[in-house]
């Protein structure tokens, strides 16, 4: 096995697991299927998934990959001491990283093509219709979805085959927080418009007559793929980690950074869709319908475009690296290929299945593969609705039956906590989280 590096301290940890964890399921994904399911009842269920079911196995995925110190299969043999048969669960992350990553990197290059838009200030001066019209013009047109997802790939491929420290911590530092600078200045002015009352009402007023079994489904399934769970990606970063790290904080303050930047993007665009009298329930154009009003104004109204557009463009490659990085961490550790060569042919590959998806709104808008989904909803839903919960239900069972709660306990017990953190912890693994996550699926299937 070769050796593992390091992070550079805690704060490039912090920086990184926050890059992977906010992305476009903050920005772009959480509004829309909030506006989808009627606001304030999904967006409740939504932050108790964060903090009932996501934060306990964001803490037992990080022991898992930090006490394992390999990649998501070889670290349940290291901590079972044998060839373990949990090892699947770290294949099964390596499908969920293919699938999730083939359809994440079409709206990546969806978010390439409106930086470029800025750039030429094709916003400036448009009206609601002229915006509307040029993201159904991008759908329409197969060469340039398919050309903008290649390009979103390699740069994640580029960044991959830099390394982990030079890649991805150096511009992390600098870019995350110009984006949570440039979040927050979106957020004072949309204090200022006159849909804000409406947009905080509208998702955090809870209506539950609005809340459906699959919105539940849908919460839940949002809650591991917006903190990147239940896949091996926090459990890959985790095996970066050294052993000194106290994962309980590391878990609450990148739960907490990652809620708070989607509900902030939340209240930005519900407040421009109310001000300017758009559709909540838009779906997947929403992002894309609504910050555009905003920025067409006027020039400066179009450099901020740029800037938003630039750095959203930067927040989902934080993102898709880690999730590229499970595959070729786990083929680097198990083949004599060298990493380029792994890296390329992952990235290569994830790039075919994608196509699949940059189709589903122009060649192939009317193939469903199963009840009305097109290969791009069928990959969304297939992966944050099934695949990652259950990644996730059987990490906790891992983490709460199968590890020796003895060691667990001297390890969490060696930092200044109290005892009530560790009960919680094991309890919310062993029964809390799985029970959860069982109901809600099988209630979302029977209903
Ligand atoms: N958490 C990322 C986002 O919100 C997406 C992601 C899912 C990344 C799973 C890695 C693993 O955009």
């Amino acid at each position: 096995m070769k050796n593992r590096s390091h992070w550079s301290g805690p704060l490039s940890f912090f920086l990184v697991a926050v890059g992977s964890a906010v992305g476009l399921g903050n920005i772009w994904k959480f509004p829309y299927i909030a506006g989808e399911n009627g606001g304030g009842a999904f967006v409740l269920v939504y932050l108790l998934c964060i903090a009932l079911v996501g934060l306990p196995i964001f803490v037992a995925e990080l022991y898992i990959g930090r006490e394992g110190q390999s990649n998501i299969v070889h670290t349940f043999n290291v901590l079972e001491k044998k060839k373990s048969r949990w090892r699947f669960v770290g294949h099964l992350g390596i499908l969920s990283a293919f699938v999730i990553l083939s359809f994440y990197s079409v709206v990546g290059g969806w978010i390439i093509d409106y930086f470029l838009k800025a750039l030429n200030f094709s916003f400036e001066g448009r009206s609601g219709s002229d915006i509307s019209g040029m993201l159904n013009l991008l759908f329409s047109s197969p060469g340039k979805q398919i050309i903008y997802h290649m390009v979103f790939m390699f740069i994640t491929f580029m960044i991959v085959v830099g390394g982990i420290s030079k890649g991805i911590e150096r511009w992390s530092k600098i870019l995350m927080p110009a984006f949570l600078i440039l979040l927050l200045g979106l957020f004072i002015y949309s204090v200022t418009t006159p849909g804000f009352k409406d947009s905080l009402v509208f998702l955090f007023y809870p209506d539950f007559k609005m809340l459906t079994p699959s919105g539940v489904l849908e919460a839940v399934g949002h809650s591991f793929f917006t903190l990147s769970l239940g896949m091996g990606a926090i459990m890959t970063y985790g095996s970066y980690l050294k052993k000194s790290e106290d994962l309980i904080k590391t878990a609450f303050y990148i739960g907490l950074a990652d809620t708070i930047i989607a509900l902030m993007a939340g209240i930005v665009i519900f407040s421009i869709v109310f001000t300017y009298g758009l559709e909540p329930s838009s779906g997947p154009k929403l992002m894309f319908e609504t910050l555009p009003t905003l920025f067409s104004k006027d020039a400066a109204g179009n450099v901020l475009a740029m800037s938003f557009f630039g750095l959203v463009l930067f927040a989902a490659l934080t993102s898709s690296v880690s999730l590229l990085q499970v595959v070729v961490s786990y083929f680097e550790e198990n083949s004599n290929l060298s990493k380029t060569a792994i890296t390329l042919l992952s990235a290569f590959s994830i790039f075919c299945l994608g196509i699949l998806s940059a189709l589903s709104t122009n060649l192939l808008s009317d193939f469903y593969v199963v009840e009305g989904l097109t290969f791009f909803d069928f990959f969304d839903k297939l992966s944050s609705h099934y695949l990652l919960p259950l990644g996730g239900l059987l990490m906790a069972v891992f983490f709460g039956w199968k590890l020796d709660t003895e060691e667990i306990k001297k390890i969490f017990l060696d930092h200044p906590k109290t005892k009530l953190y560790f009960f919680v912890l094991i309890w919310s693994n062993r029964i809390l989280a799985p029970l959860a996550i069982l109901i809600m699926t099988i209630n979302s299937i029977f209903s």
